[in-house]
């Protein structure tokens, strides 16, 4: 086989490999565990992945979600920490940092991104509303719900095939969402919610033509656009490498330009801004900042800290400098191409184009005997771990939940389970190891028998369920 390394390199390489912009100078201790262990584990955990406790996992790729290795800088902002109640000067650092890399007016601390859902759902959704989305994800769509909304996927529908090797499958349908607006009424639809790099398609972008011309169609409409930033500078990275006009545009300069065409963001930091917790949401409507800023202080805390301690609020600010350097993102990207292309050489079906957080196994092709009623996904997660104490994440039926209406569950055309990569903390020869582990249980696919769900909480249930392999 041909090193992967090789063929994705940008043009700026000519045939030479790219390496990661920094060196380790601290390490965390793994375990390594027996088959008989994991069981155990497995057992333990109810076939669950976020059920095993940490110290039981391998490489941990659940999510990417605060999981990240902070630089020198960010530990050196940490003890920059003023921890003062009210206007605490790392605030100001990460409102700064805020308007100069997005653009937007106003900053709204929170503790991450699901309470900036949460205010803004709140604020902006009333029942009886429909809340237009490029495909759903899973805690966002539930804060629609629960405040009133309906949710409708006006995502293009290339983005519903796994194969399908659109440049751009996080694009908005216009025609979707045009025949929404004329079905319910521009007045019932209180904002477009737009993701950069959309997670439950696989990671994929939406194009700067696409956001432009949405703009266009809610200005017709008078219909505001909120932007799900949390991994935009994923989406940037493929703007620059793959859109005419941005090859020699800086990351930061496309996130810029992105986000001139929206209202407002919201923000789970725990992903692109390299920090272990915190988010926020920005916007640019004076009256609308006022509404969330008197929210934040009844369910976050106070409207200079929205639950980050001050030392966060500095990391986080010190972070969203370093996640627009061009070299960072390029190596971030293609460290998770590289895990791909490897899969990939093997004949292993995943979602294409290969995105820009994490792998996501087909797990419908992976188990073509596994119905989804017995959850191919989940089974799939639970035989990574056993075979080599991998973590994993279902993202399928699992993950859909059920309907509100009909209180079935959702089955979901995308069945996946995510391999998900934390920026800054593992290695190529961790990388090799996963692909290898993926082909081992690849190889064994027809041994493997589906689960059946028994234990179902009532929210978000893919956290907590527990399930039992089929006899
Ligand atoms: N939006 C997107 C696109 C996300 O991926 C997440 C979290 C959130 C919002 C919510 O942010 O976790 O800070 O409250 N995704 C994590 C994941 C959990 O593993 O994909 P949060």
């Amino acid at each position: 086989m041909s090193n992967p390394k090789f063929r994705t390199m940008g043009k700026q390489f000519g045939r030479r490999s790219w390496a990661e912009p920094w060196k380790i100078k601290m390490v965390e201790p793994i375990k390594m565990t027996s088959r008989d262990d994991r069981l155990k584990s497995l057992q333990e955990a109810g076939y669950n992945t976020f059920l095993l406790h940490s110290e039981d996992v391998y490489i941990d790729l659940l999510t990417d979600s605060g999981t990240s290795a902070m630089s020198d800088r960010q530990w050196a902002g940490m003890m920059l920490g003023d921890e003062a109640y009210a206007g605490s000067r790392n605030f100001y650092h990460l409102e700064e940092a805020v308007q100069k890399y997005y653009g937007y007016r106003y900053l709204v601390p929170t503790h991450q991104g699901r309470g900036a859902e949460h205010l803004i759902s709140r604020t902006l959704i009333k029942p009886g509303h429909y809340v237009p989305a490029n495909m759903y994800f899973t805690t966002t769509r539930l804060h629609q719900e629960l405040a009133g909304g309906t949710f409708v996927d006006v995502i293009i529908d290339e983005a519903h095939d796994p194969a399908n090797e659109h440049p751009f499958k996080g694009n908005v349908s216009l025609e979707k969402l045009e025949a929404l607006i004329k079905r319910v009424g521009a007045d019932n639809i209180p904002y477009v919610s737009l993701a950069g790099t959309v997670n439950m398609a696989g990671g994929q972008p939406v194009s700067m033509a696409n956001v432009r011309a949405l703009r266009g169609l809610c200005d017709r409409y008078g219909i505001p656009i909120y932007l799900d930033a949390t991994r935009m500078m994923e989406n940037a990275f493929f703007i620059q490498e793959r859109e005419e006009g941005y090859q020699d545009k800086s990351i930061a300069t496309i996130l810029k330009e992105f986000c001139s065409f929206t209202d407002g963001a919201w923000m789970s930091a725990k992903k692109d801004h390299l920090v272990n917790i915190g988010g926020w949401l920005a916007v640019n409507d004076g009256d609308l900042f006022d509404e969330l800023r008197n929210l934040v202080v009844v369910y976050e805390g106070l409207h200079t800290y929205g639950g980050m301690a001050g030392r966060d609020m500095e990391a986080l600010a010190i972070g969203i400098g370093e996640a627009v350097e061009d070299d960072h993102i390029r190596a971030r990207v293609e460290q998770v191409r590289y895990l791909g292309t490897l899969l990939t050489d093997w004949e292993i079906p995943i979602v294409k184009p290969i995105g820009g957080h994490a792998i996501f196994l087909d797990a419908k092709s992976f188990y073509s005997h596994i119905p989804q009623s017995q959850f191919p996904s989940q089974t799939l997660a639970a035989e990574l771990y056993l075979d080599s104490g991998i973590r994993s994440m279902e993202r399928g039926t699992v993950s859909a939940g059920r309907d509100p209406e009909t209180g079935d569950h959702r089955y979901p055309s995308l069945e996946l389970t995510r391999l998900t990569i934390p920026r800054r903390v593992y290695t190529q020869a961790h990388m090799d190891v996963v692909a290898e582990s993926v082909k081992a249980v690849y190889d064994a696919r027809g041994e493997a028998r589906g689960l059946k769900m028994v234990y179902e909480p009532r929210y978000l249930r893919f956290f907590q369920a527990r399930f039992e392999p089929l006899a």
